[in-house]
């Protein structure tokens, strides 16, 4: 008896030796994931043998990450702006010593990382642990083999040198690393998988799915424990589940619960459940994991756009590129969760993370916050997405997709993954396999997480008939209601406007005199605040309104974009380095059409937003547009006490009278077969249109207005795009003499779309105004849907739709002063509000985002930098110098202003003032809590300063 009890306790003592030697205690408190972001060493340039351990790397610079080693420039204004005239191309190494204690011999050692521009490969202690081939994409590489205890050496090598971009990419290991250091047995990489069914009031089936890897010679019997805990932290639901893994492969343990009464996730009130799983060998601990997820329940439907939790929610989204403006590609959350922020107060409730996979924080932020992210993985098929000419497309779309839906496909806030944006090989099946290439992709989707759908963002509404998007769950479309084909051949299908708007400006600049359309832009390579401009391709915001609220089956639309981006600088393509396309700047500074979003998108919210600014000293006596943009339905505005008057949403102001409508109309020919006939052209109809019979030029089209008038202005709207007609118009008194007043030729740009509208301010004395075709480009008709003749100028049609959304005073006399709007709602006063005239600049004021700071080395202030007069009101034109300081511990991570032509570095003490305005961006330093005080000086304003708290 005795001795059996020693032989039993020996036996214990042996096993539970070996056990923990194979299986040691070990979970999330023994740093089972280490931030591995500090101390690194940087280079530019491929130096040879920069792998090696003894490699000497003394004169690199010293860096932490998130890095991105082109932000700091400088700009090369030689260069054209689509990837933002910064230095982005070429090789960067990063190398880095780190210890092993003694104790993580035997154990797994990965390290993971979030992303790296571009290329990377991973050496640790001299050689190749690891690589991947795509720049935005999270990737783990195993180390175990090349690691030691002790000291060891990781090298990484960054090439962007092959990496394609249609915007400014970034440089280096721009996103947090990781190391993880686990057993031989452990959850795999991302291996914890939770999806939620049969959710109604009563109940919610939750699946946990836990994927091990073991990596021993032998099989390993283990117990998966998960214990799913309510928003407030109690425990729900709990259970364990044990299992054989295999020697040498990984398999899934699933384990399913009920949850009673469970808590929605919505994006009103983002209710998050966590799953807590432990592994266990014998009764020992192995791993651990913590996932949050949510439960919901959505549809995308074909005929009434999107629904959540049973209830329809039109998505009021945003595109978002991945930079953080001033800060480059290089990601902190803080930065992010900033974006979220204003973007949120301007109402949105939906992100597409165009084009690209975002940082794994954002995905994480959404679920917090309460928005539906549309996660996209490639922008393009091609080396935008680091695949090159030869590698096969399927087999590189897949290896990409695997990483990006098991990293994301917990998030609650995901629910559309897009496989691609705008690839214009595929949608026209140039290749032929385009619509194998799109089912296989979507199917390896599907696969790996079928709850959510499959789409792609499109653009070319002609290859529609191609039939390559069948096989998709929806599709997203870009700009110009382009889904129309597609609404046609598959009305079962969901339709989501993936991009809207591309509307154009930059903040605090104005042009009193309106744009007629909307490429007429500005001389002065800024674009104009009144918010009437766009590409040629997209258009302002309020059409888009229209159509969101016309076609009620699109489940909502993206604006092309929230924040200003580095790169594509459309129209000023050359000249400028960063986005005009923003509804807020670089910095995160509002535009004004942040306020007409906000109005519209947040009915219940009080806005009211005065535009322009009131300082015009060259304009006194003379016109100065004013816009009222309010969730109010009317407004009432009065300058320096006087009323000028109230606008209601609605009313449109009464128009010049159309002298051609109506009138006799005839032509050289007409395509009567298809009733394009010549009165179709004035009949003040723009769906129905005047046509000539046949091809070419020589055709004309002509109308009798019954008597001489006096003609100022004459408005044409052509079939096609205004670029693909050249013209001579005439105007006669008798039908035989002619005078020419007119003359216009065919133009190759833009390259994409362009209005269909021409205008011309002439000065004629007229009854017969002829337009005569003299060239026609190719594929183009004679063809006209509206001309119009008018004795003055008139705002275009294209605008009808502003009044609906804003309130307009078109002809306000510039007088300096006060001006004050007061809106209403059903007759009730809203809110109110005064733009006054500044007077000189007279000092700084300083504006901190948030006062309390974290010492973590990552957290950032935004501090909001600008020059106000005596009153304290801001000096809307100023553009003085600023020079700061800052003590404590905290150190400048960059500045900016806004002005996308601005070739100031962003890494500097000092920035200008653009329009009134600048941003100071402060990074806490890790570890030391106390006092930053930040000081801000300019010659001849007084100064600022501010206290800040930054504790651990
Ligand atoms: C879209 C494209 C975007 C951006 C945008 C600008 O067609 O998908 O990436 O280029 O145009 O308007």
């Amino acid at each position: 008896m005795y001795k059996r009890a020693i032989y039993r306790l020996l036996l214990l003592t042996v096993l539970s030796v070996i056990l923990q030697a194979v299986f040691p205690v070990y979970g999330r408190d023994n740093q089972r994931l280490v931030n591995f972001n500090r101390d690194w060493k940087f280079t530019k340039g491929d130096p040879e043998r920069a792998e090696t351990p003894d490699f000497d790397d003394s004169a690199w610079q010293k860096v932490r990450l998130p890095h991105d080693w082109a932000i700091t420039g400088p700009f090369n204004p030689e260069e054209n702006g689509y990837a933002g005239k910064l230095p982005w191309k070429g090789v960067g190494w990063y190398r880095k010593i780190f210890t092993l204690k003694k104790t993580d011999s035997g154990r797994r050692v990965y390290f993971d990382f979030d992303g790296v521009m571009a290329f990377p490969k991973v050496y640790v202690n001299g050689q190749l642990a690891g690589e991947w081939d795509y720049g935005y994409m999270s990737f783990r590489v195993d180390v175990t083999r090349y690691v030691k205890a002790g000291t060891n050496v990781i090298a990484v090598r960054a090439d962007t040198s092959r990496h394609g971009t249609r915007w400014y990419p970034g440089a280096g290991i721009y996103r947090k690393v990781a190391m993880t250091i686990c057993e031989q047995v452990h959850i795999a990489h991302w291996g914890t998988f939770i999806t939620t069914s049969k959710v109604n009031e009563d109940s919610a089936t939750v699946s946990v799915s836990s994927a091990i890897e073991n990596h021993l010679d032998t099989e390993s019997q283990v117990t998966v424990e998960v214990i799913l805990l309510s928003p407030e932290g109690k425990t729900v639901a709990q259970g364990r589940k044990s299992g054989t893994i295999p020697s040498g492969l990984s398999a899934e343990i699933v384990q399913s619960f009920v949850i009673n009464n469970p808590r929605r996730w919505d994006i009103k009130s983002p209710k998050l459940y966590t799953a807590k799983t432990t592994i266990r060998a014998g009764d020992k601990i192995i791993d651990t994991d913590v996932t949050t997820f949510g439960i919901r329940t959505f549809r995308f439907t074909a005929d009434d756009g999107f629904h959540l939790n049973g209830r329809r929610v039109q998505l009021y989204g945003v595109n978002l590129h991945h930079d953080q403006g001033p800060l480059g590609a290089a990601f902190y959350t803080r930065a992010m969760e900033r974006q979220l922020e204003i973007m949120r107060e301007m109402g949105v409730n939906a992100i597409r993370t165009s084009h690209n996979p975002p940082s794994p924080e954002l995905p994480d932020l959404c679920d917090r916050m309460g928005f539906v992210v549309w996660d996209e993985c490639f922008d393009k098929w091609n080396s935008t997405a680091d695949r090159m000419r030869d590698a096969p497309l399927v087999e590189h779309g897949k290896k990409q997709l695997r990483n990006f839906v098991m990293r994301d496909r917990n998030h609650p806030s995901v629910f559309v993954w897009s496989i691609g944006n705008e690839i214009a090989d595929v949608e026209n099946n140039s290749s032929g396999d385009a619509p194998e290439q799109v089912k296989s992709l979507g199917d390896f989707v599907r696969k790996l997480d079928p709850t959510r759908p499959v789409g792609m963002g499109c653009y070319i509404p002609s290859a529609v008939r191609k039939k390559v998007l069948g096989t998709l769950d929806l599709t997203g479309w870009n700009y110009d209601r382009r889904y129309a084909p597609y609404r046609e051949l598959y009305p079962d299908k969901p339709i989501i406007y993936s991009e809207s708007a591309s509307a154009l400006s930059t903040r605090g600049f104005y042009e009193p005199e309106l744009a007629n359309t909307k490429t007429e832009y500005s001389k002065r390579l800024q674009v104009d605040c009144y918010d009437l401009n766009a590409a040629s391709w997209s258009d302002i915001p309020d059409k888009e309104f229209q159509l969101m609220a016309d076609d009620s089956f699109v489940a909502g639309e993206f604006v092309w974009t929230g924040f200003d981006y580095l790169g594509e600088p459309t129209p000023f393509s050359q000249e400028a380095r960063s986005s005009y396309f923003g509804i807020v700047d670089l910095c995160g500074i509002p535009k004004d059409r942040f306020y007409l979003y906000r109005s519209y998108w947040r009915p219940d919210t009080t806005t009211v937003h005065i535009l322009p600014h009131w300082n015009w000293p060259e304009h006194v006596g003379k016109n100065v547009p004013v816009f009222v943009y309010t969730n109010g339905d009317s407004a009432e505005l009065f300058l320096n006490g006087e009323s000028l008057g109230r606008r209601t949403k609605g009313v449109q102001p009464v128009k010049p009278v159309n002298f051609a409508q109506g009138k006799s109309a005839t032509a050289s020919s007409a395509e009567s077969d298809k009733g394009n006939l010549a009165a179709n052209a004035n009949d003040a109809d723009d769906s129905t249109r005047w046509c000539a019979a046949a091809a070419g030029a020589g055709q004309w089209w002509q109308v009798d207005l019954g008597k001489i008038e006096s003609v100022g202005y004459l408005a044409i709207e052509f079939e096609k795009e205004a670029k693909n007609y050249g013209y001579e118009i005439k105007v006669s008194a008798d039908n035989s003499t002619w005078h020419t007043i007119v003359t216009r030729g065919t133009s190759r740009t833009p390259r994409w779309g362009g209005p269909r509208r021409a205008f011309h301010e002439v000065d004629a004395k007229a009854r017969f105004i002829r337009i005569e075709f003299t060239e026609l480009q190719e594929g183009t008709w004679a063809s006209i849907r509206e001309f119009g003749a008018y004795p003055e100028k008139v705002e275009s049609a294209y605008y009808d739709v502003t009044y609906k959304y804003r309130l307009r005073w078109n002809n306000a006399i510039y007088e300096p002063g006060r001006l004050k709007a007061i809106a209403y709602k059903n007759g009730k006063e809203i809110g109110q509000v005064v733009m006054r005239t500044a007077g000189k600049p007279a000092a700084i004021r300083l504006t901190p985002d948030r006062k309390e700071l974290r010492a973590t080395g990552e957290d950032l202030c935004y501090i909001l930098v600008e020059a106000v007069d005596d009153m304290g009101t801001l000096c809307p034109l100023a553009d003085n110098l600023v020079r700061f300081k800052v003590e404590g511990p905290a150190e400048i991570a960059a500045v900016g202003n806004g002005n996308p032509l601005s070739l100031e570095p962003f890494q500097a003490d000092h920035r200008k003032l653009f329009y009134g305005k600048a941003m100071l961006i402060l990074r806490t330093k890790e570890g030391k809590s106390d006092k930053v005080l930040v000081v801000a000086e300019s010659d001849g304003l007084r100064g600022a300063d501010i206290a800040l708290r930054c504790s651990r």
